[in-house]
């Protein structure tokens, strides 16, 4: 169907290949990328699955929801191309599309409101457009 390019934190670099009917965060775990956490398991209510999705695909994808929204806002590295995987469903349209995993937030608020902290910080940038 496609393929979906990933950037890790430390930078290393998978090509994974999409599946209808599951979303990129279903992707990204079942190919073993264990740092994209998704505590939550896709229910919209942890942002730890939080990515940076190549501006070029942005247009592809359906807006955010207000959860979506929410959860976002709680996150001290939310730049314009975030989303969270999860809320992304795979379609034929997201050939090709690059993401990289969003730096690491110190602490998450769930939707119990209870806030839970781990991991440091790392500096990342947005994902690089891919050469094919
Ligand atoms: S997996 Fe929890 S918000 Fe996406």
């Amino acid at each position: 169907m496609g393929l979906v390019h990933v950037t890790t934190r430390k930078g290393d670099k998978y090509h994974l290949e999409l599946h209808e009917g599951f979303s990129l965060m279903d992707t990204i775990r079942e190919a073993g990328i264990d740092e994209l956490m998704a505590l939550c398991g896709g229910c919209c209510s942890c942002a730890t699955c939080h990515v940076y999705v190549d501006p070029r695909f942005a247009d592809r994808l359906p807006p955010p929801g207000d959860d979506e929204n929410d959860l976002l806002d709680s996150s001290e590295h939310r730049v314009q191309a975030s989303r969270l995987s999860c809320q992304i469903p795979v379609t034929a349209d997201l050939d090709g599309i690059a993401v990289r995993i969003a730096p690491q937030t110190k602490t998450v608020s769930l939707s119990t409101g209870e806030t839970v902290s781990y991991g440091t910080l790392s500096p990342e940038g947005l994902p690089s457009p891919v050469q094919n």
